[in-house]
């Protein structure tokens, strides 16, 4: 891959060791069946595009790297390479329910309308694969990376709980039709799941401005129908392969747990617990998804912003030591892999001025800190090189945002296009497959910390689930929070079978 000057780009793991070294190295080819480094040479065939690292770094001077599957144009047409999604294009928690019917089937209890728990009510099990650790006994749900750390594991658990929750309430409310409750509790907590994403999480990530901006807001009240046909809700691969990674850069370096009353209760390396469904099975007693729950709701994330914890930096999914991942640095080479265009092309997409010098002044990296743009300097030839991963993570951080202005532009017009472009948004007055305005007014009322609360024990949460308390906001006792009032659901006992 070349520079705009002809030379070729710098390696992505030297721009990490630049750009987002915080101070302090897959098996090679971590789980992949494909080999694409031999030792320290890198494997030349067409699925992989393996790339150098400095020496010492890691075991061997070749980082594997697989390239994405791609798929041919829809019209057939010869034309650039372009990626095939695993997943569905929206926000429907297909993490928990699985994006075929063969998958849902799969997940399910027959007849009952539950989905299938493990022991403890934990995720249940899998078959054996890439997707925990060898040893390990893995999990199973609508998601591949349900144990890529035990804290998605637990927020996979909250949801399956919260499934079979509102399952039993429905029961006792008078359904009894083993499909209609699984479909029913489907909505609802798809339903809330949005509602937690556009009201509780975005604003957090985005900011008051950037949620205005790109119209993200749901209504406190009622419905609010924005629905538009003719959007195509398909996740753009700028925002996929670069700005929503923007989250690796939050990853701690330590698994914690915490007793009932809040104290330490035990503390793992991060880098131990990738992969791994043992901390959530929890046969030692000193983790589990309730005691890791507890801290997690505690917890600061590390700061979002260019610096990246050597967990995920040096060690990420290391067998033994030095034969680790560079996450960010995948990133970077997978931004290349789909062919993204540079930062500076992003910019203008997103009305900003692109850098034509490397200095933060007047038509340069007006969005950086001097001390970002000298890193920027010293790793590339030309601003029109920088890496849309590598150039919007450095951003100073737009106004009451966790991203700078690139990212915050992606981010804001993808989760735009996941709304409007949903004929299932929960805000939507469509019948039969909406809800009716009494049932909406009780999703509206939901928050994750009332999920939490009702599916682990964590006795008192922050009121934002995604603010922690140690920035000085109080916990509140989780009888303070919402229940869910299931009495709009009893009017429809009609629809039971
Ligand atoms: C410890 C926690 C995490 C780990 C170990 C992890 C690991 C990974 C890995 C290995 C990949 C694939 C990299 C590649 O080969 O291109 C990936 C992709 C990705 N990650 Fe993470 N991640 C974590 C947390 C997060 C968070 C918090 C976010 C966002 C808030 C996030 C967003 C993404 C996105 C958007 C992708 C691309 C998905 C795709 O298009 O296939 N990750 N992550």
């Amino acid at each position: 891959m070349k520079s705009v000057t002809d030379c070729p780009l710098p390696s992505p793991r030297t721009i990490s060791n630049a750009l987002f070294n915080a101070g302090t190295s897959p098996p090679r080819n971590g789980g992949n069946a494909i080999a694409c480094c031999n030792g320290s040479n890198p494997v030349n065939r067409p699925e992989c595009a393996s790339f150098r690292t400095p020496p010492g770094d890691f075991l061997t001077t070749c980082m594997a790297f697989v390239r994405s599957k791609f798929g041919v144009d829809p019209d057939c047409c010869p034309g650039p390479r372009n990626q095939l999604n695993q997943r569905t294009s929206f926000i429907d928690l297909s993490t928990t329910y699985g994006d075929t019917l063969a998958q849902q089937n799969d997940l399910r209890e027959t007849g009952t309308g539950r989905l299938s728990e493990g022991l403890n009510r934990i995720l249940p099990n899998g078959p054996p694969g890439p997707t925990c650790i060898a040893g390990d006994v893995c999990f199973k749900s609508g998601d591949g990376r349900a144990a890529e750390v035990p804290m998605i594991s637990v927020n996979h658990i909250i949801f399956l709980r919260e499934h079979n929750n509102i399952v039993e309430r429905l029961r006792s409310f008078g359904w009894t039709d083993g499909e209609l409750l699984y479909q029913e509790a489907k909505k609802i907590l798809t339903g809330i799941y949005q509602h937690i994403v556009y009201t509780e999480y975005l604003p957090i990530i985005l900011g008051d401005e950037g949620m205005d901006m790109f119209g993200l807001w749901s209504t406190p009240t009622g419905f609010n129908t924005q629905y538009n046909p003719s959007v195509n809700p398909t996740i753009r691969n700028a925002c996929a392969a670069a700005a929503f990674r923007f989250g690796h850069s939050e990853v701690g370096s330590f698994v914690e747990s915490f007793n009932e009353d809040f104290t330490p209760l035990a503390k793992s390396p991060m880098e131990d617990t990738f992969l791994n469904t043992r901390s959530i099975r929890n046969f030692d007693e000193r983790f589990g998804p309730d005691a890791i729950a507890r801290w997690m709701t505690t917890q600061f994330q590390s700061k979002s912003d260019r610096f990246f914890s050597p967990s995920v930096r040096n060690r990420l999914f290391q067998s033994m030591p030095k034969n680790g991942f560079d996450l960010p640095a995948l990133s970077i080479q997978r931004g290349r892999d789909h062919g993204i265009p540079a930062y500076n092309r992003w910019r203008e997409f997103c009305g900003f001025h692109p850098a034509q010098h490397f200095g933060t002044k007047y038509f340069g990296l007006t969005d950086h800190g001097t001390s970002a743009a000298k890193v920027l300097k010293s790793v590339y030839r030309h601003p029109d090189d920088i890496d849309l991963f590598a150039g919007g993570l450095s951003e100073k951080r737009a106004p009451g945002a966790l991203v700078g202005p690139t990212f915050r532009c992606l981010i804001g017009l993808q989760f735009n296009l996941f709304k409007t472009g949903d004929r299932f948004f929960y805000e939507n007055n469509f019948f039969p497959t909406g809800f009716t305005a009494d049932q909406l007014q009780q999703i509206k009322k939901q928050t994750l910390s009332a999920l939490y609360c009702r599916t682990m024990a964590v006795y008192t949460m922050p009121k934002n689930a995604f603010e922690s308390p140690l920035a000085g906001k109080k916990r509140v006792p989780c009888e303070m929070f919402p229940k869910l009032d299931f009495t709009p659901w009893k009017k429809t006992k009609k629809y039971n079978k």
